[in-house]
């Protein structure tokens, strides 16, 4: 699905790369969480697969296929929810379609299933002020799908929120990605929030970095809230602590 080979990338005001020689790849249908602490290159890692930096060398693929010769292969959805304040709900989520010339009738047919889905009918018509925080990274993830692309980048999406509204979003994430059949990366800081959300774990232990460390996560799906209680749960919560901590000693 998603490919990294032998990628080396450097900000031209930096002297070193923040990533060399990186190489790693994310299956289809993944849930994929990447962990790190902050300032290690993890939102890079993203502008590179969207296009917004090119890597020195290497190349990245999706689908097989190199991103340059790709148009609408991915979607981003930021910690913050980037609405407009000023359009109501429906208008933030069809603006990217109409940028895209998909004909009116479209637009509304594919804003009314996919606010059904997210169980957000009625507010339609509403403004993101009369929301809360959870309900609009709700929208955000709404207008994530609709941008098109079958591999959606989500960076922090539930950091600002509170516990239990991120412990809601972090189940409410599951459902939707189950249902619509999509490959998702995610960053967080948090690892409990991996565990719970991904089938795999890439850590950043170093910076600069050219290997994060794969982990698969030993829980089926569905989950539930008690599996994170499990022991071997507990023992890979602890594992990926200290891995992470030790790049902070460093
Ligand atoms: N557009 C940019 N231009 C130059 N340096 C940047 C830019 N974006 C991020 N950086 C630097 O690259 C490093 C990694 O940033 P970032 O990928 O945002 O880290 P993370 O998401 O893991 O917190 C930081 O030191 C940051 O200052
Ligand atoms: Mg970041």
């Amino acid at each position: 699905m998603l490919e990294f080979q032998n990628v080396t990338f450097r900000y031209p005001e930096d002297k070193e790369p923040i990533l060399e020689n990186l190489s790693f790849q994310v299956k289809d249908g993944d849930f994929a969480s990447i962990i790190g602490s902050s300032g290690c290159g993890k939102s890079t890692i993203f502008r590179l697969i969207n296009g917004l930096e090119k890597p020195q060398q290497g190349q990245i693929l999706v689908n097989g296929e190199p991103i340059e010769k790709q148009r609408r292969y991915t979607a981003f959805m930021p910690q913050k929810d980037l609405l407009f304040p000023w359009c109501t709900i429906e208008k933030n989520l069809t603006l990217p379609m109409e940028l895209q010339k998909i004909p009116k009738e479209e637009q509304k047919k594919q804003c009314t299933a996919v606010l059904e889905q997210i169980g957000m009918t009625e507010y339609r018509n509403k403004y993101p002020r009369e929301l809360s925080g959870g309900m609009k990274q709700r929208v955000a993830f709404a207008r994530t799908l609709l941008a098109g692309g079958s591999l959606l980048l989500l960076d922090e999406p539930f950091s600002a929120l509170d516990f239990l509204t991120r412990v809601e979003m972090q189940e409410w994430i599951l459902e939707q990605w189950s249902y619509w059949n999509k490959t998702i990366l995610f960053i967080t800081h948090d690892v409990e929030e991996a565990i719970f959300l991904s089938n795999i774990i890439f850590t950043i232990q170093e910076c600069p970095f050219s290997t994060m460390k794969a982990v698969n996560v030993p829980l089926q799906y569905p989950r539930n809230r008690e599996d994170l209680r499990k022991s071997d749960i507990t023992q890979l919560k602890e594992t990926l602590i200290r891995q992470l901590r030790k790049k902070e000693m460093l």
